[in-house]
Order: C-alpha cells, then sequence, then structure tokens
C-alpha cells in the first residue's frame, strides 16, 4: 500500500466493473487523476471526486480509519448513517461480522417499471484487519452499482432488455402508453419487447429481421433497414429515441447529433460500443453535449450509456445565455 493512502489521504475512490479495470484506469489517467493503490476493482486516489464514466459506481467522501475491534467498525459506520453496502476484498470473516451488526439494506430485485432507490447509501470494505474504508456518499443507488431485475425469462429474445431496464430506472423514467419510440440496431428484439411491454408504440429499425414474436406485439412495426440511412428531418417526431447500434463511437455520435439537431426526438438512450483500444476522445465528445448524460451500467459491457433530454438541454442553453450576475 502506498504511503499516501497509509497515512489516510483518499480523496475519492471509483470501483470498475469486471474486466473494465483498464478502461477505468486509462480514463483517470485522462483525467489526471492519480491512482494511489488499485485494491481489486476499487481504484483509491488522493484527489477528489473526478467525473470519470468508466466507474460503476464512485466513493465521494471517504474516510479511511483506523479500527481496534469489530465493535468499533460498527459504531464507526452506525454513527453515520443507517444503510450501508459492503465491498468485499479481503478479511472475509472479520467483513462478514461487521456487516452482520449493521442493519439489514433492502437489496431485493427491481420489479420493472420502478426508479432506482432513493434513500441514501454508503458503501465500506475493510483494506486490512485494523483499517476501514467508508463512504457515506457513492454516485451509485445500487450496492456495488449491481442493478439487479426480477428477470422476464419467457417474454424477450434477448436478454438486452436488461440494460434498457437499468437506463430507464438510473433516469427514473420511462416510455409512458401512447409514447411513441424509435429502436434503432433492434434485432433480435429485446428492447422493443421492453417498450411495447410499457404500452407505447415502437419503431424497430434494424438491417436483420426482427423475432416475429416481438415483431407480432401491439404497437411494434418493423422497419428492416440501416439506422444510418434515416433522415431525421423527414420523419415523424418521436418521444424517445433509443439506439443499441453495433457501431464505432465516432458514427454514433454523428448520428446522435443529427437527431438532436432535427428536433424530432425529446429523448435520447443508447448504447456507445467500443472496441480496444477505447476511443476515449469520443466520449469526451458525447459527455459534451449540452443536456447529456454518460454512465457505465451494470448491464453495459465494454459499454457506456448516454442520456439526453431535450428540456434539459434548453435549460442548459437558457442557463449559457443569461448575463453573468
Ligand atoms: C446488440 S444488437 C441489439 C440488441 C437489441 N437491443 C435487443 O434488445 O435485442 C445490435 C444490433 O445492431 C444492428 N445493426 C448494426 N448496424 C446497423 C445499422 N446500420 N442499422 C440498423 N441496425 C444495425 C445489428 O444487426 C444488431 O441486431
Amino acid at each position: 500500500m502506498s504511503e499516501s493512502i497509509r497515512s489516510g489521504a483518499v480523496g475519492s475512490a471509483y470501483l470498475a466493473s469486471e474486466g473494465n479495470e483498464h478502461v477505468l484506469a486509462e480514463e483517470l489517467g485522462r483525467l489526471g487523476v492519480p491512482v494511489a493503490a488499485w485494491h481489486g476493482r476499487l481504484a483509491l486516489s488522493p484527489a477528489p471526486p473526478a467525473d470519470a464514466h468508466w466507474a460503476l459506481d464512485r466513493w465521494e467522501r471517504p474516510e479511511l480509519l483506523p479500527i481496534g475491534s469489530i465493535g468499533e467498525a460498527v459504531t464507526l459506520l452506525r454513527q453515520r448513517q443507517r444503510n450501508w453496502s459492503h465491498f468485499p476484498l479481503l478479511h472475509h470473516r472479520r467483513s462478514a461480522l461487521i456487516a452482520s451488526r449493521l442493519p439489514p439494506v433492502k437489496a431485493a430485485p427491481l420489479h420493472f417499471p420502478a426508479s432506482a432507490p432513493t434513500a441514501p447509501l454508503g458503501a465500506w470494505t475493510l483494506l486490512a484487519p485494523d483499517r476501514l474504508l467508508l463512504s457515506t456518499a457513492k454516485t451509485s443507488p445500487f450496492p456495488n452499482g449491481e442493478a439487479r431485475f426480477v428477470e422476464d425469462r419467457t417474454g424477450p429474445p434477448s436478454r438486452a432488455y436488461l440494460k434498457l431496464w437499468e437506463a430507464c430506472a438510473r433516469l427514473g423514467a420511462w416510455p409512458q402508453p401512447g409514447d411513441s419510440c424509435l429502436d434503432l440496431g433492434a434485432t433480435p428484439g429485446g428492447w422493443s419487447w421492453a417498450i411495447a411491454s410499457l404500452g407505447a408504440g415502437v419503431t424497430a429499425i434494424d438491417r436483420a429481421p426482427l423475432d416475429p414474436r416481438v415483431a407480432a406485439m401491439p404497437g411494434v412495426h418493423f422497419r428492416q433497414e440501416s439506422a444510418f440511412g434515416l433522415d431525421p428531418a423527414t420523419m415523424d417526431a418521436v418521444d424517445w429515441l433509443f439506439s443499441d447500434i453495433i457501431a464505432y463511437p465516432a458514427r454514433l455520435l454523428a448520428l446522435v447529433r443529427r437527431w438532436i439537431e432535427s428536433g424530432r426526438t425529446r429523448r435520447i438512450v443508447c448504447t456507445i460500443k467500443y472496441q480496444e483500444p477505447t476511443d476515449h476522445a469520443a466520449t469526451d465528445a458525447f459527455a459534451a453535449i449540452p443536456g447529456g448524460r454518460l454512465l457505465h451500467l451494470a448491464h453495459n459491457k465494454h459499454e457506456l450509456t448516454f442520456f439526453w433530454d431535450a428540456a434539459l438541454a434548453e435549460q442548459r442553453d437558457a442557463e449559457a445565455q443569461r448575463p453573468a450576475g
């Protein structure tokens, strides 16, 4: 363990998803965030929290505390707040004894449609038997960023629908009955299934045929063509534009910009799929879009999810034009 961490100076901690540790490390390097130590998938930095999109969870207010006993660790945690999630590293028996003396946190799988939990949730781990790292605040509302859902194992033709469910749960919003949606790169049809199951209308676009069971659902309309060939300016306006297309990030960025400029959608939720080496410059460009937000979701692989909201973009625009002072 490095000296800066021993002295207790942890300013932020970043949890990578499995297999994406190197991507998060690269991003932290680009942001100029020094990493003092990695503990499993958790990167500790002496610097304050930075906007690292590849973190599944970010610990906002870390404290590294010496503990003399299990009881002392429990007291330190309980003094601060009620709800804690444990990130397991080493020292399993000791950690289990601490966890058993903390109030239980209801981590039941979400029954979609539902928003992510809003109760304050902290995170803790033991870096050594006598060293407790805790944070009263973290960015993910789920324990260790792990969003879990009551799954539907018969309806959808692929498990990709979980990515859409997680995105909507984090957004706290999802298509409503009567909403119109576009689903780009829809095949085999998990996202379209999820949208149609909510009672919204969906036009599914893909070069490959949609699963016939999804194509036959009420409200689903399938067009077999390339999503890049669509001209938003000539299309009916939609409430939601969804995309899970396999495409280079830069190409998807151009498509997203075209849709935003057209004014033909109120919201966008799209998966950005990366190859090695990760195109961090494309991430920067997505992050710079006013009214946009990027998250690495538990159901993302080597992917980020981009969210955009026209109302938020207008608000940002108005703020930027207001005279200072
Ligand atoms: C990961 S799959 C989508 C899975 C889907 N969201 C689901 O829930 O089942 C990616 C899809 O992008 C489609 N795709 C790739 N290039 C495309 C293009 N130019 N236009 C439309 N679809 C495209 C592929 O055919 C593939 O079906």
